[in-house]
């Protein structure tokens, strides 16, 4: 098979979806599709597992919730696909958001019962930016749900993103009997507990005979009228706007009776891209360039505290990987070898010889990277379409309770702020101020302090809960606009930043003073001007 074949046979793709609604019971049932677990339960287990033998991940268990993400990959009909796996609490956006730069479309799971839920709003907003393709499976059918035509409404209504349905449910809940595929113009059976099975239709589609006997007639009829109404009145299946994530291709299903996920598998498969160009500061890279290059969007600390190495997630853009090849680290101009790198398989941690553009692999890293940095053979340093940083929430002033531990606080921080694990300010006094999107990065935070680098924190809250960083050339002249009610802070590039007590004292502010230019997010590496 040829280089730009494999290329053309990966898909990486991101699971997004509100807590609860089904993300990691799908995600189970796909690697189990695709042989790479055997048993469902699996994910669930490793993560787990993972609780149990790491001591800083002890705050997963307490909150019963996934802190870090990690990427499963897997191969289903000569595809090989990477599943990027989303923490899906409130508390993790910022991380989430972060790796939703890296795949090259989204799956966003919907519970059929609820619709579309707060954390699906923030995490498809980021994925609209990048204008991916984004497909729905709507999930929990073999429940009681809304009526399937209100979902997809709301889909419209409350993302702003048309639909087009691909598999359309019969019944729901007590009721299900299972779903039609328009596309290849078949029936799925649903049969609680038992396989599944197909029937295919003649050209008449539902309005054929062949269903007669074998759905119930209410159901029947139902089914009858919506699909006239989805053929009469429907979005027209638009590819190339599939592909821009303009029109989201939806299917319907229960991923914990495996029902309705092989049909979304295949035309998943079918209709989501393969790695393609990525935008540079050099222009564009294509997959199939002899230059390697690629970028980090996540780095990992190590589960078992005794190491303190870390995993930085690196997305290959182009060229070829080999163990042990010398790169570029863009940002510092660096050489740097790459002695040791590894898979991210669900089931196991496997050494990497080589590896194509469309694949993601983990670099052992003991503190060289950091989140969005390049590594490429080229002579020109290069920089990929910069990751967006969102602005945090929440405010806390630190400061180490043992002052002649200064040094290991500094570390930590450092470190930490590297990793993406929270955002790093300083204040005018060089005090550290760090911000975070959710409460529960702050525990992580002072528990990693406290368990890796051995420095216990005092935390002071501070009244502060919408950040923008400030344009200006005469910082002396902001600095007079501000009062008890706002900060200035200046991040990890120097950039200043101004923390307002709520989006009121940031409205009047912005009245009172309309030539400072204030903004709401920020690229990672762009500078302020
Ligand atoms: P998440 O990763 O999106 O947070 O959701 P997860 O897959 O953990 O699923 C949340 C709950 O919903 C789980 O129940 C799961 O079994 C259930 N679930 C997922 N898909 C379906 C489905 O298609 N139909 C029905 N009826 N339930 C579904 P739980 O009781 O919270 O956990 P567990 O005890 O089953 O592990």
């Amino acid at each position: 098979m040829s280089n730009a074949d494999k290329i053309n046979s990966r898909r990486i793709f991101g699971i997004i979806s509100h807590p609860d609604a089904g993300k990691t019971t799908l995600t189970e049932k796909l690697l189990l599709h695709g042989g790479a677990i055997r048993e469902a339960g699996t994910v669930k287990a490793r993560r787990n597992a993972k609780f149990a033998t790491s001591d800083w991940m002890e705050i997963e268990k307490q909150r019963g919730i996934s802190v870090t993400s990690s990427v499963m990959q897997f191969e289903y009909k000569g595809k090989v696909i990477s599943i990027m796996d989303t923490p899906g609490h409130n508390d993790f956006g910022e991380d989430t958001y972060r790796i939703l730069t890296s795949v090259d479309s989204a799956v966003m799971v919907i519970d059929g019962a609820k619709g579309i839920e707060a954390q699906t709003r923030k995490l498809f907003a980021v994925c609209s930016m990048r204008g991916i393709p984004v497909f729905t499976f709507i999930n929990k059918l073999d429940r009681e749900t809304k009526d399937a035509f209100e979902l997809v409404e709301e889909l419209e209504n409350v993302l702003g993103l048309p639909s087009v349905p691909v598999t359309w449910p019969i019944g729901s809940g007590m009721n299900f009997q299972g779903v039609y595929d328009l596309l290849k113009n078949e029936v799925i059976l649903y049969k609680a507990g038992k396989p599944s099975e197909t029937i295919e239709l003649s050209d008449e589609g539902v309005f054929g005979p062949e269903l007669e006997d074998i759905i119930a007639g209410y159901n029947l009829s139902t089914l009858r009228d919506e699909i006239e109404l989805i053929q009469g009145a429907g979005n027209e299946f638009d590819m190339d706007a599939i592909s821009h994530g303009k029109l989201s291709p939806v299917f319907f299903g229960s991923a914990l009776a495996d029902f309705g996920v092989t049909a979304f598998l295949e035309h998943f498969l079918d209709m989501s891209p393969a790695p393609g160009p990525r935008k540079t500061t050099e222009g564009y890279v294509n997959p199939t360039d002899e230059e390697f290059s690629g970028f980090i969007f996540k780095i990992q600390a190590n589960m078992n505290p005794a190491h303190r190495d870390r995993l930085a997630f690196f997305r290959i853009c182009s060229g070829t990987f080999h163990r042990g090849m010398t790169v570029t680290l863009s940002r510092t101009g660096k050489q740097m070898k790459i002695a040791q790198a590894t898979e991210l398989m669900a089931n196991a941690r496997e050494n990497v010889e080589t590896a194509i553009a469309g694949d993601i692999i983990g670099i052992y890293d003991t503190g060289n990277y950091q989140i969005g940095d390049t590594l490429t053979t080229s002579k020109q340093p290069l920089f990929f379409e910069p990751l967006p940083t969102f602005p945090p929430e929440l405010f806390c002033l630190v400061t180490p309770k043992n002052t002649m531990k200064a040094k290991h606080f500094q570390k930590g921080v450092d470190q930490l702020a590297q990793e993406g694990a929270i955002q790093v300010y300083r204040n005018e006094y060089n005090e550290v101020v760090i911000g975070a999107v959710g409460q529960l990065q702050f525990e992580v935070f002072e528990y990693r302090l406290k368990n890796e680098y051995n420095s216990d924190i005092r935390m002071d809250y501070l009244d502060f809960s919408v950040a923008r960083w400030v344009a200006t050339d005469d910082l002396e002249a902001v600095k007079r606009t501000l009062d008890s009610r706002s900060m200035l802070v200046y991040d990890h590039f120097q950039r200043p930043i101004i923390l307002f007590a709520n989006q009121f004292t940031l409205n009047y502010y912005m009245e009172r003073h309309q030539d400072i230019r204030l903004l709401e997010a920020l690229d990672v590496n762009s500078t302020l001007g």
